[in-house]
Parts: C-alpha cells; structure tokens; sequence
C-alpha cells in the first residue's frame, strides 16, 4: 500500500547519517529520505522553541515529500520535540502519519524494560545485559532536558546515571575541526564525569548524540577499558526493524536513498563522503 513511499530520517546535520548507515545495513530492502537541516546545525545550543520549530518544520516537509515515517536521528530533537510532536501536533495535522525518535530504544536498552512496559523486550535487547552505571555524553539541550535519566530510572530505579553535556563537539565535527581538537573536547568531558565516579567508573558509556559516533574511537581511547560502549546505531536499527515488523504498512520497500540538506549541498556533500568513507550526494531541500 505504502510501496514507494520513503522512511524519513532527519537530524541537524551529519549526525544521522551515523544512524543512517545501521539501517541501511540492517533493513537494506527499505529505503530512506535523509534530511540534515544544516543550515542551522548545532542544535546544541540552540533555545528548546528553535530546536522544536526546526524539528516540526523537517518534519513536515519529509511529510510533504511522502514519507509516512519519519525517525529524528537527533537525540536533541527527540528529547526536546518528540513528545510535543506526537501528543497534540501530528494527531491534529497528521493522524495517518508515525513520528519515532532515538531516546527510547536507547531507554529500552539501558533499562531492560521496553518502553510502554506492555511488551518483553525481544532479540539482542532481551538479552544484552543491563549496565548498573551508565555515562551519557550529549549535547548541552540534552542534558538539560533530563530525559536519559528520567526515563531510564523510572524503569529501572537501581541504574545509576551519569551525564556530562559536551558543549560544541557536534559543531565541531559539523565543521571537521582536526582531530587533536576534538580529541581534547572529548577528554574534557570525560575525565570531568570520570573524577566523578574515582572508585568505580560507569560499566557502559552512551553517546546520546548522533554526531559522536563519528568519533567514538576518541570516546574510547578516553574512557577506561573497563567502560563499554553501546552503539546507539546498532540499537537504534534493531528498534526500527521489530517497529516496522509490528507496522509492515509503514515499511518503504525498496528504492534509492537521497539526501536532502538545507546547507550548502557541495560542501556537505564533501564532509559526509569522507566522514562515511563511501560517495554520498546531497541535494538542496526543494
Ligand atoms: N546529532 C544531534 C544529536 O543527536 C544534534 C547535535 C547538534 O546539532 O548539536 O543530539
């Protein structure tokens, strides 16, 4: 029924396509409508009323280009605009339409417990094993918003939860500042949240920001060995894979994926073929 009619994934800039590459790989018979909106990337720092009017306008024009699906590759602009998003605004304007975001598979993943609480988790979820301290490092908006800590501990009160904001890292790699720069942001953050915890550093380490996979191998070099990463992109396409199982005709089926932006398309175009290692050609937003 919905044949043809692409999966959108938006983020404020390079950071999605992080998320991008998973589901490529996981779901290679769907196909996807990129949007990075990096005309005004970083959303970091931007006011909570910037970043939700941003979102809400992404979205909608994904919307006006067919997409029925729409995931916010950004965990600021899911922890900042989903729940507005979906609780007044899309059931009003959009009721046919499904927008998703990052935060909650993440949530499932650091509490074991899924999400509506109405479903046993499934898969490599079910069985990974739960961390009993957590790191996030994200952007400043999402740290502010508390939302990693709210939703985890309110579904697994005994997960201890650190986060650190690492101020202008996602701008940086936006900008593709050289690597001993972001390399010296990165060992700011985390050495601040690690003289935290000088007894026991945190079992796993988030990066609840899009972007920072991008530089996950200073994230790891920077942390204790001990510290284990989860992948917000292999998570977040396993999520996406059991959503679209439970909601096949919201599935794409196949097609080529694009690339939209509403930055400069050349120079963007650039950045991501190298950060991605593999041509990617982006596309003025109409
Ligand atoms: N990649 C986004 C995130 O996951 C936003 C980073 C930014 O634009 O500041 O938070």
């Amino acid at each position: 029924m919905s044949q043809g009619a692409p999966i959108g994934v938006f983020d404020s800039g390079h950071g999605g396509l992080t998320i991008l590459g998973a589901l490529s790989q996981r779901l290679p018979w769907e196909h996807f409508l990129y949007l990075g909106d990096h005309a005004a990337a970083p959303y970091g720092e931007r006011t909570p009323r910037e970043i939700y009017a941003r979102t809400q306008a992404a979205v909608e024009l994904l919307f006006a280009l067919n997409c029925r699906l729409v995931l916010l590759a950004c965990n600021t602009a899911t922890a900042v605009a989903l729940r507005r998003l979906q609780q007044g605004w899309l059931a009003r304007h959009y009721p046919d339409r499904r927008v998703l975001g990052v935060l909650a598979p993440m949530v499932e993943a650091l509490s074991g417990k899924s999400w509506t609480g109405s479903q046993p988790l499934r898969g490599a979820l079910a069985r990974r094993q739960a961390a009993k301290s957590v790191a996030v490092f994200a952007t400043r908006r999402t740290v502010e918003s508390g939302a990693y800590p709210r939703e985890v501990v309110a579904r697994a009160p005994a997960v201890l939860i650190d986060q650190e904001a690492c101020p202008g890292l996602a701008g940086a790699i936006e900008r593709d500042l050289p690597d001993s720069a972001l390399a010296a942001m990165i060992e700011s953050a985390t050495s601040t949240l690690l003289t935290r915890h000088p007894d026991a550093p945190p079992e796993a380490a988030v990066l609840g920001c899009t972007h920072f996979p991008l530089v996950a191998g200073h994230f790891k070099a920077a942390l204790p060995p001990s510290t284990r990463l989860l992948s917000q992109p292999q998570v977040v396409a396993e999520a996406l894979q059991g959503y679209l199982a439970r909601h096949p005709d919201l599935s794409s089926g196949p097609g080529e994926t694009r690339y939209l932006t509403t930055g400069r398309p050349a120079l963007v175009s650039q950045l991501a073929t190298r950060f991605l290692g593999g041509p990617v050609r982006f596309t003025a937003v109409p």
